[in-house]
């Protein structure tokens, strides 16, 4: 039986210094509360009671090397050792700047940022200063950062608070949200063509941008239904409206080039963050050229006395570099993620627990449900919260780290023994249900 012991003494004392004990709200959401830990290497974390974990969280996402990856360790301690930080310009932004421009379709300029909550507002001061337009239309269940403005629409106390389809009620995430910020958007549900079709032709003379995860991964892991980004892309052309991607999770992890190269269409405006840099604080948002010369012109200001710091762009490039080492890396990722995907499906149907297993492979969610597919975040909230926490917990108990509302993510370390190891893992669990 593993014992906790040590990180509930260090969260009592981080009680005292740091609000709730943490310096983010997701990471209260542990088992069996947050706990401290002490390193980590390739797919393992150690806690400081001494716990090891097989990790399937890579830090929410950003891993993508798996921890401590030793290009990215090199590359950053060797140009760290040049100074931090210049209020200038140096050549590893322009070199990292010119891969981006390279692997991803809609890079044709681009500015760094710390992270996608920033990128995204940045994006957003874009899409309303070139179509001189107001408000954004977004996705229920859609994270784009924890900002006043998208803080709403990602949690609801039930499908039928929700209200109708074509106008949905949007709860706030946090209390201290200025009202007034609902007049920036519209929301509507993710993966519904005739839907979105019949709000851009009633609503298009407000919208300025339409923003959305090209896969929805942070309320289950659901994949866009065949025709519905294309088809978004077509509203957004026909009605000046711009198309923005938020690709933070996507991107790196889905494909170099992030799912726009995956689902060939290209966005006005898109963000990358978590797996360009391993961890380390950088974004960036990249867009077509029509849009970013409004920075060029300094019509649109974007600024931050951090931006591209040396150990960020350097960890970046050696992150990128490390995913292009072995042109095989992103078929290993899929074809791990598929043989765990294939695997609890097996498990799931020995045990029959209405577990559901979606995703792509790079990420997949399990969550357990009546309902035989999921399509969007009405379908999310089928999902039976206190069977999930009873299987996390399981599976942390015994050694599996997995993200609490259900969600996996692969690494280009993670080995095919360790997937074994995970499902033999998720049988044992799963039979105690
Ligand atoms: C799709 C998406 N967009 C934006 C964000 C916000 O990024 P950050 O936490 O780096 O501010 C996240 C974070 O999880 C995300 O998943």
């Amino acid at each position: 039986m593993r014992v906790y012991d040590e990180s509930a003494a260090l969260l009592a004392r981080a009680k005292n210094s740091l609000a709730g004990g943490v310096s983010s709200e997701f990471r209260r959401y542990n088992h069996p509360h947050a706990i401290f830990y002490s390193h980590a290497s390739g797919t393992k974390i150690v806690d400081v009671d001494g716990n090891e974990y097989l990790d399937f969280t890579l830090s929410q996402g950003p891993l993508i090397l798996g921890h401590n990856h030793p290009h990215v360790t090199k590359r950053v301690e060797d140009y760290a050792r040049n100074g931090q930080l210049y209020a200038g310009q140096h050549i590893l932004e322009v070199e990292l700047a010119e891969k981006l421009q390279q692997l991803i379709p809609s890079a044709e300029l681009m500015r760094f940022c710390l992270d996608g909550s920033e990128a995204v507002q940045t994006a957003f001061r874009l899409a309303r200063a070139k179509t001189g337009k107001k408000k954004f239309l977004r996705f229920e269940g859609h994270y784009h950062g924890w900002l006043d403005n998208v803080a709403w629409g990602i949690s609801a106390p039930s499908i039928e608070a929700l209200g109708s389809r074509e106008l949905p009620e949007v709860f706030p995430w946090s209390a201290g949200l200025p009202e007034t910020v609902q007049e920036e958007f519209i929301t509507i549900p993710w993966n519904n063509l005739a839907l979105l079709r019949s709000t851009v032709e009633k609503y298009h003379a407000d919208i300025a941008a339409i923003i959305t995860e090209p896969i929805m991964c942070n309320s289950g892991c659901i994949l866009p239904v065949p025709g519905f980004l294309q088809g978004m892309r077509e509203l957004c052309t026909q009605y000046n409206i711009t198309l923005i991607f938020d690709e933070v999770i996507t991107g790196f992890r889905t494909a170099l080039g992030g799912a726009q190269s995956l689902y060939q269409i290209t966005p006005d405006l898109s963000i990358f963050a978590k797996a360009m840099a391993s961890g380390y604080p950088i974004s960036a948002i990249v867009g077509r050229k029509d849009w970013m010369n409004l920075m060029v012109e300094s019509k649109v200001i974007h600024a931050g006395t951090m931006n591209s710091s040396n150990s960020c762009v350097a960890a970046a490039l050696g992150t990128i570099e490390a995913l292009e080492a072995d042109p095989n890396t992103h078929t290993r990722i899929y074809q791990l993620g598929k043989k765990l995907m294939e695997g609890l499906v097996q498990i799931n149907h020995t045990y029959q627990q209405n577990m559901l297993v979606q995703g792509l492979g790079p990420m997949l969610h399990i969550g357990f449900t009546h309902l035989k597919e999921v399509n969007n975040f009405r379908d999310v909230l089928t999902y039976d919260k206190v069977k999930l926490g009873k299987f996390i917990a399981g599976m942390h108990n015994e050694g599996i780290r997995i993200i609490g509302r259900g969600l996996w993510y692969i690494s280009a370390v993670h080995t095919e023994a360790e997937i074994d190891q995970a499902l033999e893992v998720a049988d044992k669990v799963m039979a105690q249900l």
